[in-house]
Protein backbone atom coordinates (compact mmCIF):
# COMPACT_ATOMS: atom_id res chain seq x y z
CA UNK A 1 0.00 0.00 0.00
CA UNK A 2 2.81 2.35 0.83
CA UNK A 3 4.92 1.72 -2.36
CA UNK A 4 2.14 1.89 -4.33
CA UNK A 5 0.58 5.19 -3.29
CA UNK A 6 4.29 6.39 -3.11
CA UNK A 7 5.08 4.77 -6.73
CA UNK A 8 2.24 7.21 -8.15
CA UNK A 9 3.70 10.25 -6.89
CA UNK A 10 7.39 9.44 -7.72
CA UNK A 11 5.74 8.47 -11.52
CA UNK A 12 4.81 11.74 -11.81
CA UNK A 13 7.16 13.68 -10.10
CA UNK A 14 10.20 11.92 -12.36
CA UNK A 15 8.22 12.75 -15.86
CA UNK A 16 7.94 16.45 -14.66
CA UNK A 17 11.62 16.47 -13.87
CA UNK A 18 12.67 14.89 -17.24
CA UNK A 19 9.98 15.90 -19.79
CA UNK A 20 9.99 19.97 -19.36
CA UNK A 21 12.38 22.32 -19.75
CA UNK A 22 14.47 22.15 -16.39
CA UNK A 23 14.22 25.61 -14.56
CA UNK A 24 17.62 26.75 -14.46
CA UNK A 25 17.54 26.36 -18.79
CA UNK A 26 14.74 28.50 -19.61
CA UNK A 27 16.02 30.86 -16.34
CA UNK A 28 19.25 31.33 -18.25
CA UNK A 29 17.40 31.02 -21.66
CA UNK A 30 15.49 34.54 -20.37
CA UNK A 31 18.12 36.12 -19.06
CA UNK A 32 20.01 35.44 -22.49
CA UNK A 33 16.93 36.32 -24.03
CA UNK A 34 16.64 39.71 -22.06
CA UNK A 35 20.45 40.69 -22.22
CA UNK A 36 19.43 41.04 -26.39
CA UNK A 37 21.22 38.43 -27.83
CA UNK A 38 18.27 37.07 -29.67
CA UNK A 39 15.91 34.19 -30.27
CA UNK A 40 17.76 31.85 -32.27
CA UNK A 41 21.29 32.70 -31.18
CA UNK A 42 20.29 32.84 -27.36
CA UNK A 43 18.69 29.82 -27.34
CA UNK A 44 21.51 27.33 -29.31
CA UNK A 45 24.01 29.18 -26.90
CA UNK A 46 25.59 27.45 -23.80
CA UNK A 47 24.66 28.91 -20.63
CA UNK A 48 28.33 30.84 -19.19
CA UNK A 49 30.88 28.39 -17.93
CA UNK A 50 32.35 29.04 -14.42
CA UNK A 51 35.61 26.94 -15.35
CA UNK A 52 37.77 27.61 -12.24
CA UNK A 53 37.32 27.54 -8.26
CA UNK A 54 35.89 30.72 -6.95
CA UNK A 55 37.91 33.55 -5.63
CA UNK A 56 38.50 33.09 -2.14
CA UNK A 57 36.95 30.10 -1.89
CA UNK A 58 37.88 28.38 1.18
CA UNK A 59 39.22 24.78 -0.60
CA UNK A 60 40.51 27.25 -3.56
CA UNK A 61 43.89 26.03 -3.32
CA UNK A 62 43.03 21.76 -3.05
CA UNK A 63 45.32 20.07 -5.69
CA UNK A 64 43.50 18.37 -8.46
CA UNK A 65 43.20 14.58 -7.71
CA UNK A 66 43.39 11.58 -10.28
CA UNK A 67 40.45 10.75 -12.70
CA UNK A 68 39.89 14.08 -14.51
CA UNK A 69 38.19 14.53 -17.36
CA UNK A 70 38.43 17.93 -19.61
CA UNK A 71 34.89 18.24 -20.44
CA UNK A 72 33.46 21.88 -19.83
CA UNK A 73 32.63 22.03 -16.30
CA UNK A 74 28.62 22.13 -15.58
CA UNK A 75 27.90 26.24 -14.77
CA UNK A 76 27.74 26.93 -11.01
CA UNK A 77 24.18 27.61 -10.75
CA UNK A 78 23.36 24.41 -12.49
CA UNK A 79 25.10 22.50 -9.82
CA UNK A 80 23.80 24.25 -6.92
CA UNK A 81 20.23 25.12 -8.49
CA UNK A 82 19.22 21.72 -9.92
CA UNK A 83 18.49 19.19 -7.61
CA UNK A 84 17.67 16.26 -6.10
CA UNK A 85 17.02 16.52 -1.71
CA UNK A 86 13.03 15.51 -1.33
CA UNK A 87 14.32 16.03 2.47
CA UNK A 88 13.32 19.84 0.91
CA UNK A 89 11.25 18.86 -1.76
CA UNK A 90 10.68 16.64 -4.78
CA UNK A 91 10.99 19.86 -7.02
CA UNK A 92 14.53 20.65 -8.28
CA UNK A 93 14.74 23.99 -7.34
CA UNK A 94 13.36 23.17 -3.73
CA UNK A 95 16.29 22.53 -2.08
CA UNK A 96 18.04 25.33 -3.21
CA UNK A 97 15.46 27.40 -1.77
CA UNK A 98 14.61 25.31 1.77
CA UNK A 99 17.73 23.88 2.13
CA UNK A 100 18.56 26.88 4.69
CA UNK A 101 17.05 25.12 7.84
CA UNK A 102 19.44 22.44 7.42
CA UNK A 103 22.07 23.05 9.79
CA UNK A 104 25.76 21.59 8.81
CA UNK A 105 27.74 22.30 12.05
CA UNK A 106 27.93 20.95 14.61
CA UNK A 107 28.10 17.58 13.11
CA UNK A 108 29.12 14.13 13.84
CA UNK A 109 29.73 11.08 11.74
CA UNK A 110 29.74 7.71 13.39
CA UNK A 111 31.41 5.32 11.87
CA UNK A 112 30.18 1.77 12.91
CA UNK A 113 29.09 -1.97 12.88
CA UNK A 114 31.17 -5.02 11.50
CA UNK A 115 34.65 -3.32 12.54
CA UNK A 116 37.35 -3.37 15.15
CA UNK A 117 37.55 0.26 15.78
CA UNK A 118 34.09 2.22 15.85
CA UNK A 119 34.69 6.15 15.93
CA UNK A 120 32.65 9.25 16.13
CA UNK A 121 34.71 12.11 14.10
CA UNK A 122 33.76 15.44 13.97
CA UNK A 123 32.86 16.95 10.76
CA UNK A 124 36.33 18.70 11.10
CA UNK A 125 37.84 15.84 10.70
CA UNK A 126 37.10 15.30 7.54
CA UNK A 127 38.12 19.33 6.26
CA UNK A 128 41.46 19.04 7.62
CA UNK A 129 43.10 20.98 4.53
CA UNK A 130 46.16 18.44 3.92
CA UNK A 131 43.80 15.74 2.90
CA UNK A 132 41.80 17.19 0.50
CA UNK A 133 41.50 17.31 -3.25
CA UNK A 134 40.04 18.50 -5.98
CA UNK A 135 38.21 15.54 -8.02
CA UNK A 136 35.75 16.69 -11.31
CA UNK A 137 33.64 14.08 -12.28
CA UNK A 138 30.80 13.48 -14.75
CA UNK A 139 27.46 12.66 -12.21
CA UNK A 140 24.52 11.00 -14.28
CA UNK A 141 20.98 11.11 -12.72
CA UNK A 142 18.85 8.50 -13.44
CA UNK A 143 16.22 11.04 -14.95
CA UNK A 144 18.40 11.53 -18.18
CA UNK A 145 20.20 14.30 -17.12
CA UNK A 146 24.27 14.67 -16.70
CA UNK A 147 27.01 17.18 -15.07
CA UNK A 148 30.40 17.47 -14.63
CA UNK A 149 30.82 18.66 -11.73
CA UNK A 150 34.57 20.12 -9.47
CA UNK A 151 34.03 18.50 -5.69
CA UNK A 152 36.45 18.76 -3.18
CA UNK A 153 36.91 15.96 -0.74
CA UNK A 154 38.44 12.92 0.19
CA UNK A 155 39.11 8.88 -0.90
CA UNK A 156 36.06 6.97 0.82
CA UNK A 157 38.68 4.53 1.38
CA UNK A 158 41.13 6.78 3.55
CA UNK A 159 38.26 7.01 5.98
CA UNK A 160 36.74 3.17 5.77
CA UNK A 161 40.64 2.08 6.69
CA UNK A 162 40.85 3.55 10.02
CA UNK A 163 37.90 1.82 12.06
CA UNK A 164 39.55 -1.62 10.22
CA UNK A 165 36.70 -3.25 9.08
CA UNK A 166 36.49 -7.51 9.82
CA UNK A 167 36.35 -10.19 7.86
CA UNK A 168 32.37 -10.31 7.97
CA UNK A 169 32.30 -7.03 7.04
CA UNK A 170 30.53 -6.93 3.20
CA UNK A 171 28.73 -3.85 2.56
CA UNK A 172 28.59 -0.51 3.71
CA UNK A 173 25.58 1.40 4.67
CA UNK A 174 25.32 5.30 4.63
CA UNK A 175 22.79 6.96 6.46
CA UNK A 176 21.24 10.68 5.82
CA UNK A 177 20.38 12.78 8.90
CA UNK A 178 16.98 12.17 10.10
CA UNK A 179 15.37 15.51 11.69
CA UNK A 180 11.64 16.83 10.46
CA UNK A 181 12.56 20.08 11.90
CA UNK A 182 15.30 20.70 9.76
CA UNK A 183 14.73 18.32 7.10
CA UNK A 184 10.64 19.48 6.32
CA UNK A 185 10.38 16.77 3.52
CA UNK A 186 10.96 14.29 6.17
CA UNK A 187 7.46 15.26 7.23
CA UNK A 188 5.79 13.84 4.08
CA UNK A 189 6.25 9.95 3.43
CA UNK A 190 7.12 10.02 -0.30
CA UNK A 191 10.54 8.23 0.90
CA UNK A 192 11.52 5.52 3.84
CA UNK A 193 13.23 8.17 6.34
CA UNK A 194 16.01 8.49 7.07
CA UNK A 195 17.43 8.38 3.54
CA UNK A 196 19.93 5.43 3.24
CA UNK A 197 22.30 4.34 0.40
CA UNK A 198 24.76 1.17 0.42
CA UNK A 199 27.78 -0.32 -1.94
CA UNK A 200 29.54 -3.29 -1.75
CA UNK A 201 32.31 -3.12 0.10
CA UNK A 202 34.94 -3.50 -3.26
CA UNK A 203 33.08 -0.79 -4.44
CA UNK A 204 33.14 1.06 -1.14
CA UNK A 205 36.87 0.58 -1.07
CA UNK A 206 37.44 1.72 -4.57
CA UNK A 207 39.88 4.88 -5.46
CA UNK A 208 36.83 6.22 -7.68
CA UNK A 209 34.68 6.48 -4.61
CA UNK A 210 34.81 9.47 -2.47
CA UNK A 211 33.62 11.98 0.12
CA UNK A 212 32.90 15.25 -0.67
CA UNK A 213 32.71 18.20 1.77
CA UNK A 214 33.15 20.80 -0.93
CA UNK A 215 32.31 22.14 -4.50
CA UNK A 216 33.14 24.43 -7.15
CA UNK A 217 36.51 25.69 -4.19
CA UNK A 218 33.84 26.25 -1.62
CA UNK A 219 32.31 24.44 1.07
CA UNK A 220 29.35 22.39 0.26
CA UNK A 221 26.40 24.22 0.12
CA UNK A 222 22.91 22.73 1.86
CA UNK A 223 21.19 21.76 -1.22
CA UNK A 224 24.22 19.56 -2.73
CA UNK A 225 24.18 17.67 1.34
CA UNK A 226 26.58 20.01 3.38
CA UNK A 227 28.36 18.58 5.33
CA UNK A 228 29.22 15.60 3.88
CA UNK A 229 28.31 13.72 1.17
CA UNK A 230 29.09 10.57 -1.13
CA UNK A 231 29.87 10.46 -4.59
CA UNK A 232 30.24 7.18 -6.80
CA UNK A 233 30.67 8.77 -10.33
CA UNK A 234 30.02 5.49 -11.80
CA UNK A 235 26.79 4.83 -10.31
CA UNK A 236 23.26 6.51 -11.24
CA UNK A 237 23.46 9.96 -8.85
CA UNK A 238 20.52 8.53 -6.38
CA UNK A 239 23.68 6.38 -4.59
CA UNK A 240 25.59 9.98 -3.90
CA UNK A 241 23.53 10.07 -0.17
CA UNK A 242 23.68 13.63 1.23
CA UNK A 243 24.11 14.83 4.83
CA UNK A 244 25.87 11.97 5.84
CA UNK A 245 25.69 11.12 9.75
CA UNK A 246 26.51 7.34 9.86
CA UNK A 247 28.59 5.00 7.93
CA UNK A 248 28.04 1.27 8.96
CA UNK A 249 29.85 -1.99 7.86
CA UNK A 250 27.31 -4.75 7.48
CA UNK A 251 27.44 -8.19 6.77
CA UNK A 252 23.78 -8.39 5.02
CA UNK A 253 22.65 -5.85 1.69
CA UNK A 254 22.14 -2.23 3.22
CA UNK A 255 17.56 -1.64 2.36
CA UNK A 256 18.09 1.67 0.53
CA UNK A 257 15.63 4.07 -0.11
CA UNK A 258 14.78 4.01 -3.55
CA UNK A 259 15.52 0.01 -4.30
CA UNK A 260 12.78 0.06 -1.35
CA UNK A 261 10.28 2.06 -3.33
CA UNK A 262 10.51 0.89 -6.55
CA UNK A 263 12.72 -2.59 -6.69
CA UNK A 264 11.96 -2.28 -10.60
CA UNK A 265 13.31 1.01 -11.24
CA UNK A 266 16.20 1.23 -8.89
CA UNK A 267 18.26 -1.72 -8.44
CA UNK A 268 21.22 -1.86 -5.46
CA UNK A 269 24.01 -1.70 -7.95
CA UNK A 270 22.67 1.36 -9.99
CA UNK A 271 25.29 1.42 -12.30
CA UNK A 272 25.38 3.45 -15.18
CA UNK A 273 24.64 1.63 -18.24
CA UNK A 274 22.80 2.58 -21.68
CA UNK A 275 22.42 -1.33 -22.63
CA UNK A 276 19.79 -1.54 -19.34
CA UNK A 277 16.48 0.16 -19.88
CA UNK A 278 14.65 2.17 -16.62
CA UNK A 279 11.25 0.51 -17.30
CA UNK A 280 9.75 3.70 -18.87
CA UNK A 281 12.29 5.78 -20.68
CA UNK A 282 15.35 4.40 -22.49
CA UNK A 283 18.92 5.36 -20.56
CA UNK A 284 20.83 5.58 -23.64
CA UNK A 285 21.19 9.33 -24.13
CA UNK A 286 21.54 12.30 -22.09
CA UNK A 287 21.09 15.86 -21.63
CA UNK A 288 24.28 17.55 -20.51
CA UNK A 289 22.72 20.75 -17.78
CA UNK A 290 24.04 23.94 -19.16
CA UNK A 291 24.25 23.17 -22.76
CA UNK A 292 22.61 24.56 -25.26
CA UNK A 293 19.14 23.82 -25.50
CA UNK A 294 19.54 22.80 -29.04
CA UNK A 295 22.41 20.45 -28.40
CA UNK A 296 21.69 16.73 -28.87
CA UNK A 297 21.20 14.66 -25.99
CA UNK A 298 25.03 12.82 -25.87
CA UNK A 299 25.26 9.00 -25.77
CA UNK A 300 25.24 7.34 -22.10
CA UNK A 301 28.81 5.41 -21.47
CA UNK A 302 28.75 2.07 -19.86
CA UNK A 303 29.73 3.19 -16.00
CA UNK A 304 29.20 6.37 -16.75
CA UNK A 305 32.89 6.60 -18.97
CA UNK A 306 34.62 4.79 -16.18
CA UNK A 307 34.62 1.34 -17.37
CA UNK A 308 38.07 1.03 -17.16
CA UNK A 309 38.63 1.74 -13.80
CA UNK A 310 35.30 -0.39 -12.57
CA UNK A 311 34.08 -2.86 -15.12
CA UNK A 312 36.27 -5.57 -13.43
CA UNK A 313 34.20 -5.30 -10.18
CA UNK A 314 31.54 -6.98 -11.96
CA UNK A 315 33.32 -9.35 -14.10
CA UNK A 316 31.40 -12.64 -12.99
CA UNK A 317 27.71 -10.60 -12.86
CA UNK A 318 24.81 -10.51 -15.54
CA UNK A 319 24.69 -6.75 -15.43
CA UNK A 320 20.79 -7.15 -16.80
CA UNK A 321 19.75 -8.80 -13.76
CA UNK A 322 21.70 -6.63 -10.91
CA UNK A 323 20.64 -3.38 -12.46
N1 LIG B 1 20.51 12.12 -0.78
C1 LIG B 1 19.46 12.35 0.03
N2 LIG B 1 19.64 12.29 1.36
N3 LIG B 1 18.22 12.64 -0.45
C2 LIG B 1 17.97 12.69 -1.80
O1 LIG B 1 16.82 12.94 -2.20
N4 LIG B 1 18.90 12.44 -4.05
C3 LIG B 1 19.88 11.68 -4.84
C4 LIG B 1 21.32 11.98 -4.40
N5 LIG B 1 21.42 11.98 -2.94
C5 LIG B 1 19.06 12.43 -2.70
C6 LIG B 1 20.34 12.18 -2.13
C7 LIG B 1 19.77 11.91 -6.28
S1 LIG B 1 18.39 11.21 -7.04
C8 LIG B 1 20.71 12.58 -7.00
S2 LIG B 1 20.61 12.66 -8.71
C9 LIG B 1 21.81 13.29 -6.34
O2 LIG B 1 21.72 13.24 -4.93
C10 LIG B 1 21.82 14.73 -6.77
O3 LIG B 1 22.93 15.42 -6.26
P1 LIG B 1 23.05 16.99 -6.55
O4 LIG B 1 21.75 17.63 -6.21
O5 LIG B 1 24.19 17.48 -5.72
O6 LIG B 1 23.34 17.11 -8.04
Amino acid sequence: MYWRRTMRRVKSWILAGSAVTPRPVYEARRRLLQAGAGLVVGSLLPVRSRAVAPAGGVFANAPRGGFGTDEALTPHEFVTGYNNFYEFGTDKADPAAHAHSLRPRPWQVVIDGAVASPLTLDIDEFLKPQQLEERIYRLRCVEGWSMVIPWIGLPLADVLRRVEPLGSAKYVEFTTLHDPEQMPGQRRDVLPWPYVEGLRLDEAMHPLSFLAVGVYGDLLPNQNGAPLRLVVPWKYGFKSVKSIVRIRFTEQQPKTAWNVVAPREYGFYANVNPAVDHPRWSQARERRLGEGLFTARRPTLPFNGYAEEVASLYSDMDLSRDY
